[in-house]
């Protein structure tokens, strides 16, 4: 059989380091006792009143096409709270609803991307991004991020990495896997660069409401961001809704005009009963929020200061997210071998980190999507293991 080259799988260490997390998937279904932290996932279920408005659409009859941009009250709703988050009026018709953050991320990609141009991402990066960017044509150019800098952004690297065909920069902020979010400053330099060279910037933004430390700050509403800021969001991890498939992109109005010609071909818009749910869930973003980044945030520390008492394991707190980085080259093992062997001898499932980027070779990602009591179980394997190496 001949097929296109469109897309492809993700190839080397992205499809080893997934194997590990099907097979304890599947361990876990045959009913072994396992403790899956290889998946961002959350262990919540939806917040019943958005799952009972999608239940009442579709009792009322909300079962036929719908707007191939989103409804206009879901894309208002959505625009109200960017107006918010951004500092500046924010119009419905700069929003387009889409069958989540990883849908709006390949729109962007096809949209905004082809054969020729150079697309810059920080490494390491949440793993789909390869295959999403490189399903344009275009070539993809990572850019370092350092283990030793707590794998924050090398601006002065960024800025080397631009060449005259450089189209477009895709990051994550914050950070999928290390839970970095951005700062002042380099928020600032991201964009004096893409305003000096008039590239795109793509802004992966789906852990913007698990931030730890600070407010998140959204590159979008940084001056002269507004014509060139693409963000891409949706209510995935927010508010534990990712089989619904619901997420956004906040664009120029023109971008997204561009972008539903694309939505029209692909998706043909999504179910009404989705979106009904959806509006309950941005209406209500705040309050639903709050109480899941407090539960997040004490797994987080819980993780942190049980794994931080082994000496051979370097724990890299992350400002936001739900995942954990673990320096684990002090056990003497690559991060591979580690994640197998923890799962083999320990019932413990988490992923080579090197799947999200060369520089994150000798981490392992653990996510915290599971009650404090298991996660507390995982961290007393996952020692008792390191122990016994
Ligand atoms: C950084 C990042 N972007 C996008 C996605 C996909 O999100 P969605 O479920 O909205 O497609 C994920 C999921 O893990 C992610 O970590």
């Amino acid at each position: 059989m001949r097929f296109s080259p469109l897309v492809e799988r993700i190839a080397g260490y992205g499809v080893a380091a997934w194997d590990i997390h099907h097979e304890a998937f599947e361990a876990q279904r045959q009913g072994s006792d396992v403790l899956i932290l290889s998946v961002g996932d959350p262990d919540f279920a939806t917040p019943d009143f958005i799952t009972e408005a999608a239940v009442g659409a579709l009792q009322a009859g909300d079962t036929h096409y719908t707007d191939i941009a989103g409804r206009p009250d879901l894309r208002q709703a959505i625009a109200g709270r960017y107006s918010k988050r951004l500092g500046r009026e924010v119009s419905a018709a700069s929003v387009i609803t889409l069958a989540g953050a990883q849908n709006a991320l390949f729109t962007a990609s096809l949209c905004l991307l082809q054969a020729g141009d150079e697309v810059l991402v920080l490494d390491p990066m949440y793993v789909t991004y390869e295959a999403t960017l490189k399903a344009s044509g275009a070539t993809l150019v990572r850019v370092t991020c350092d283990a030793d800098s707590g794998f924050r952004p090398d601006l002065q690297r960024l800025e080397a990495a631009i060449t005259p065909h450089t189209k477009a920069i895709f990051l994550s902020n914050p950070n999928n896997p290390t839970g970095v979010v951005l700062n002042a400053d380099e928020l600032q330099g991201i964009a004096r660069l893409a305003i000096a060279h008039n590239l795109w910037v793509v802004v992966d933004e789906v852990y913007e409401s698990l931030c730890y430390e600070r407010e998140h700050v959204s590159l979008a509403s940084l001056p002269g961001m507004e014509e060139r800021c693409v963000i891409v969001c949706s209510l995935s991890k927010s508010h534990a809704m990712t089989g619904w498939r619901i997420g956004w992109l906040v664009a120029a109005p023109a971008l997204v005009a561009h972008v539903e010609n694309l939505s029209l071909s692909m998706l043909y818009g999504l179910p009404g009963f989705v979106m009904e749910g959806a509006l309950a869930a941005v209406l209500a973003h705040d309050e639903v929020t709050r109480d899941m980044c407090e539960v997040y945030r004490r797994r987080r520390d819980l993780v942190v200061e049980s794994l931080g008492a082994c000496a051979q394991l370097k724990v890299l707190k992350p400002d936001a997210g739900m995942f954990v980085l673990v320096d684990v080259r002090g056990t003497g093992l690559g991060s591979l071998d580690f994640a197998w062997r923890l799962y083999r001898e320990g019932g413990v499932s988490v992923l080579d980190a090197a799947a999200f980027g060369e520089p994150a070779q000798g981490f392992v990602r653990l996510s915290f999507t599971l009650s404090e009591a298991h996660l507390a179980r995982a961290c007393e394997r996952i020692k008792a293991f390191v122990g016994g190496l």
